[in-house]
């Protein structure tokens, strides 16, 4: 009896908040069977491999070789393979070319231990008369620079003194091949990003915080499970964070508050990974007091999600396709501070891996400007995590705090213009007064 009144109360709370905040409730999205999750992996994959040529075409280079040996492979194998390979067997070698002749193919795979695989590759070299062959050889960009050293002097050696002056490297090639999605993988990448949401709903509910017990690393296992129960997996391990519990946050002692409070703010980062692509989010959450509802968050909280809301807008503005990243931070911190107000802005693609290939807008520590990744192009048709923080004054706790979101964005091409993958956080998850505590009410009244 006290249960059915309390899924009452629960029902009731929950379309409160429906209709308050009018945002489409995530739901656990189930995968395919792995079979079918492979066919629907390589479809997605003989579309890349198409590009291959034109890409070759953009960057000015006649052909691009990779080779590799089981357990040393490069970069790019990863995502040129199928699904079912594991990892590259032998030697793996492949080839592509800008220009094939006519009636011949543009891309060639060996895998072989003999000798055969460089005397196949030098006949196919001299038939296409290949002017220049890129490398993955680059000294800066990971994408780029998977070509491990011992196979670059096999490759010397094998291919002999002419073909070496051959040998160029062009670290956009792999930074395109690895950022570009195409776009039939969009459907299942909102699907992934709806699941990432569902997950950290579930997770930042009163269903799985209990005031005064829950510690932040009992939500990171139980986010673990909830991966693992969903078939999925992930590429880091989640991070739960009490805000300003004690010790602020990115400055984690191992003195810092675990154990959730009423009134905590609390912020995850956490993303999944399934049929070759990876999510990465950060949301924040309130801890309502018992007999508190939504009205009770402190407006200092309402501010600074609202002021992180904008700084979201400002940099997602000023991502114009074609400008490096280092010109992107620069343009958003001053039109922030133009607005009057401070934060930090480390944005990164995402896809293939969680931190993929593409320009970086920012990194945590580099606020000026980023390195050689920073003043790479930003290029369409990639998919970006805006992850960022923005200062706000909270006079409840007369202090300034952080506010941290991290959404992911897809550029849509029709519009020519990023939007957000699933949606953006506008409203703190909540966590109501713990079930006991209405249990309690319920059997006193
Ligand atoms: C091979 O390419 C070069 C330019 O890179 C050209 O001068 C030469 O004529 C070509 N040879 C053949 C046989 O096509
Ligand atoms: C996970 O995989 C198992 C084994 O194939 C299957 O029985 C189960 O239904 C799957 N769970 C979900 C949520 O897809
Ligand atoms: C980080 O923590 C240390 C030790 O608790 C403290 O001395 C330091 O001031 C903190 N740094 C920041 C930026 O809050
Ligand atoms: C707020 O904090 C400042 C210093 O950070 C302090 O000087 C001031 O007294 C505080 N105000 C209140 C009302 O506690």
């Amino acid at each position: 009896m006290a249960i059915f009144k309390w899924q009452n109360v629960l029902c009731l709370q929950l379309l409160v908040v429906l209709f308050a905040q009018a945002v489409a409730v995530p739901e656990y999205r189930r995968l395919p069977p792995l079979q079918e999750q492979a066919s629907i992996q390589d479809a997605w994959t003989a579309e890349r491999l198409s590009n291959v040529p034109q890409l070759l075409r953009k960057y000015g280079v006649d052909a691009w070789l990779m080779s590799q040996k089981e357990y040393a492979e490069d970069t790019v194998f990863w995502s040129l393979k199928s699904a079912t390979q594991f990892s590259a067997r032998r030697r793996t070698v492949d080839l592509f070319l800008a220009n094939a002749v006519e009636g011949t193919s543009f891309s060639y795979t060996w895998i072989d231990n003999t000798p055969t695989v460089w005397s196949e590759l030098l006949v196919v070299l001299e038939a296409q008369n290949v002017s220049s062959i890129a490398v993955n050889a680059d000294t800066d960009v990971a994408f780029s620079s998977g070509l491990h050293a011992g196979e670059l002097n096999k490759i010397i050696k094998e291919l002999g003194p002419k073909w070496k002056k051959k040998l160029v490297v062009e670290p956009m090639l792999g930074v395109e091949f690895i950022g570009t999605m195409v776009f039939n993988r969009l459907g299942w990448y909102r699907q992934l990003q709806e699941t990432t949401w569902a997950i950290i709903s579930e997770a930042f509910s009163e269903s799985v915080i209990e005031p005064g017990i829950t510690t932040t690393s009992d939500i990171e296992w139980w986010m673990r499970e909830k991966i693992q129960q969903l078939n999925y997996t992930t590429w880091f391990m989640p991070d739960i964070t009490i805000l300003n519990a004690e010790d602020p946050f990115g400055n984690l002692s191992s003195t810092a508050r675990r154990v959730i409070q009423f009134g905590d703010l609390l912020h995850c980062d956490f993303g999944v990974t399934a049929m070759g692509l990876n999510t990465d989010t950060q949301h924040m959450a309130y801890v309502l007091y018992p007999g508190e509802t939504q009205e009770d968050i402190p407006e200092g909280y309402l501010g600074g999600l609202k002021q992180v809301n904008r700084l979201q807008d400002i940099v997602k503005s000023n991502m114009k396709i074609g400008t490096s990243g280092n010109d992107i931070l620069k343009t958003s911190l001053k039109q922030m501070r133009s607005e009057g107000f401070e934060g930090r802005i480390y944005c990164h693609p995402i896809g293939d891996w969680g931190h993929s290939a593409g320009t970086l807008i920012g990194m945590a520590n580099l606020q000026d400007e980023v390195p050689v990744l920073g003043d790479l192009p930003l290029l369409d048709n990639t998919y970006y995590s805006v992850e960022l923080y923005a200062e706000y004054f909270v006079p409840e706790r007369n202090e300034t705090m952080n506010f941290y979101l991290e959404e992911d964005v897809y550029w849509d091409d029709e519009k020519k213009d990023w939007e957000w993958v699933w949606g953006r956080q506008e409203h703190f998850h909540l966590i109501n007064p713990p079930v006991n505590d209405l249990f309690r009410t319920q059997t006193d009244l």
